[in-house]
């Protein structure tokens, strides 16, 4: 399998966590894509008419995306430990998943407003608003952090890139100080092989 990647974005960390806790991580092999939301890379939208990444090319050469597509087959392919069959349980880990992209998503838009967008064209509003939607989130998950566990997950593992992401490009937002017990959680699952492998911060 081939995954176009970016080592920056959320959305890859969240397929790469997710194939090292699967045992997968060996039969993918990385290829660097740009990650521009205003010049798309020609590679990936050759496979992807998005041009985004995470894009996955099966062994079987089918084209995958995105993120959460990604993980739902390579969780197939792994055993399907990753996103409960059915029930209650499914639906609070895909709640979780969609609650934890959403952190990822808004978050990058606001990286793109301040580090993408021309300065001249930069709308402090909308901004905040981005934030906004992180903040609340974090207090959401802040809420249920004691029924997180060690439950690795969709949601869990999506949750983690998150957070990851946060300390990433937003160190200054000292997300720990509002959310202790989310920074607890953290402290324990983003010390796991997969998220340490998986580290922005080794680039
Ligand atoms: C970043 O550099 O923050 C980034 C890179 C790729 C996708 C999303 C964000």
């Amino acid at each position: 399998m081939k995954l176009f990647y970016a080592l920056a974005s959320p959305f890859v960390r969240k397929c790469l966590v997710a194939a090292h806790e699967l045992g997968l991580r060996d039969r993918i092999e990385l290829v660097s894509a740009v990650p521009s939301p205003v010049n798309r890379d020609a590679n990936v939208v050759a496979h992807n008419p998005l041009g985004k990444i995470p894009t996955l090319i099966t062994a079987d050469g089918v084209t995958l995306y995105d993120s959460r597509v990604i993980c739902e087959f390579l969780d197939d392919l792994g055993g399907r430990r990753l996103l409960p069959a059915a029930g209650p349980r499914r639906w609070s880990v895909l709640v979780d998943q969609s609650l934890a992209d959403g952190i990822m998503d808004a978050a990058v838009l606001g990286r793109y407003e301040t580090f993408a967008r021309p300065e001249a064209l930069r709308w402090d509003a909308w901004l905040t608003g981005q934030f906004a939607k992180v903040d609340s989130s974090l207090n959401e998950f802040e809420r249920r952090a004691a029924a997180l566990g060690d439950r690795i997950d969709v949601g869990t593992i999506a949750l983690g890139a998150a957070l990851g992401y946060l300390d990433f490009r937003y160190a200054s937002l000292a997300w720990r100080d509002r959310h202790p017990l989310l920074a607890q959680w953290f402290e324990t699952f983003g010390a796991r092989d997969s998220m340490k492998a998986t580290s922005p911060f080794t680039a």
